[in-house]
């Protein structure tokens, strides 16, 4: 019988955290988003508001909609909250560590049968499934930024993923009006494998003083049609983020290509992480 994701828990509510709890609870899922702390939800609740406004403004939901997707979020600062979930999307940083302590944690908490996934960019699925007793009902979902718009979702499997848990992971997506593309458990997946070496040999363009910035982007956007050029797209993704998906991915194949670009550190180390700190490529307001 094909299992019923009617209440999700969200784990981290960063860009992509809240994104997705958008998604979610945009379709009647009944969404319970956890962060660590009350500032770490003020964050989220923030980021909903107002991508839901901007959805609202732009003809995507009607005020009645935004107002009926906002009530069916609930916010708590512990995991213990996910005790009645069915599945949980944890989407907290890309540590290794950090996630595993969450999913250990979680697997003492919900459910012997809710169903786990991470919305891990590059790190190993089959590694975080062993840090729970359910290794078999652990998958990957990759949802791209931002989410209530971008229709892909990469659905990673692991070796030991059970077949009718893939199959109702993918039902699930499919109902949230996305595009599910099911694949192994490889650092990248698919579009992130393919991206970031493309997003990399920009800032390597950029750094070797080649071509401005804004030339680099024009390129992309007008002679390739793609909506942003690349550094614009890193500043959206975060220089932080995007260093760390290169750098899984140099690790794992040693291919030169993902060898993270030296400007990309540092402009992390100075602060200039994109969109999020005000500043990376392009400066914000
Ligand atoms: N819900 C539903 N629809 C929404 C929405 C919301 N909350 N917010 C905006 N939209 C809709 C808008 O109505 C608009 O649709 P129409 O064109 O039909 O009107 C569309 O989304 C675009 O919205 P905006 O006008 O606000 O923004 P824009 O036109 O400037 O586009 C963008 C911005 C969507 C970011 C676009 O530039 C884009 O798609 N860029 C590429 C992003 C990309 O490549 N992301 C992948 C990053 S890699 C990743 O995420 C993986 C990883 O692991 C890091």
């Amino acid at each position: 019988m094909t299992r019923q994701f009617s209440t999700v828990g969200v784990v981290g509510l960063g860009t992509m955290g809240a994104g997705i709890a958008e998604v979610l609870a945009r379709t009647g899922v009944t969404v319970v988003a956890v962060d660590v702390d009350d500032a770490g939800l003020a964050r989220g609740r923030d980021h909903l508001e107002h991508s839901t406004d901007r959805a609202v403004a732009r003809g995507k939901l009607t005020a009645a909609e935004r107002d009926d997707l906002l009530s069916r979020i609930s916010y708590d600062t512990s995991l213990t909250a996910l005790a009645g979930a069915d599945l949980v999307v944890e989407a907290v940083p890309e540590r290794m560590g950090l996630k595993a302590a969450v999913f250990t944690e979680l697997d003492r908490i919900c459910r012997p049968d809710a169903v786990f996934a991470s919305n891990t960019s590059s790190l190993s699925i089959t590694e975080i499934g062993v840090h729970t007793g359910r290794p078999g009902k652990v998958v990957g979902l990759h949802f791209f930024n931002p989410a209530p718009v971008l229709r892909l979702v990469e659905v990673v499997r692991t070796v030991v993923t059970e077949p009718d848990v893939v199959a109702d992971v993918v039902a699930f997506v499919e109902g949230l009006g996305k595009a599910p593309v099911v694949i192994g458990d490889r650092a990248g997946f698919i579009a992130n494998a393919l991206l970031f070496g493309y997003l990399n040999h920009a800032v390597r363009m950029y750094e070797s003083r080649y071509a401005t910035r804004e030339d680099l982007d024009a390129a992309m956007r007008h002679g390739c049609g793609y909506p942003m050029g690349p550094l614009a797209l890193l500043d959206l993704i975060g220089l932080d983020t995007a260093y760390e998906i290169l750098d899984t991915m140099y690790h794992q194949s040693r291919n030169r290509l993902h060898a993270p670009a030296p400007l990309l550190k540092q402009m992390i180390t100075a602060g200039l992480l994109g969109r999020k700190s005000g500043r990376g490529f392009y400066t914000y307001d």
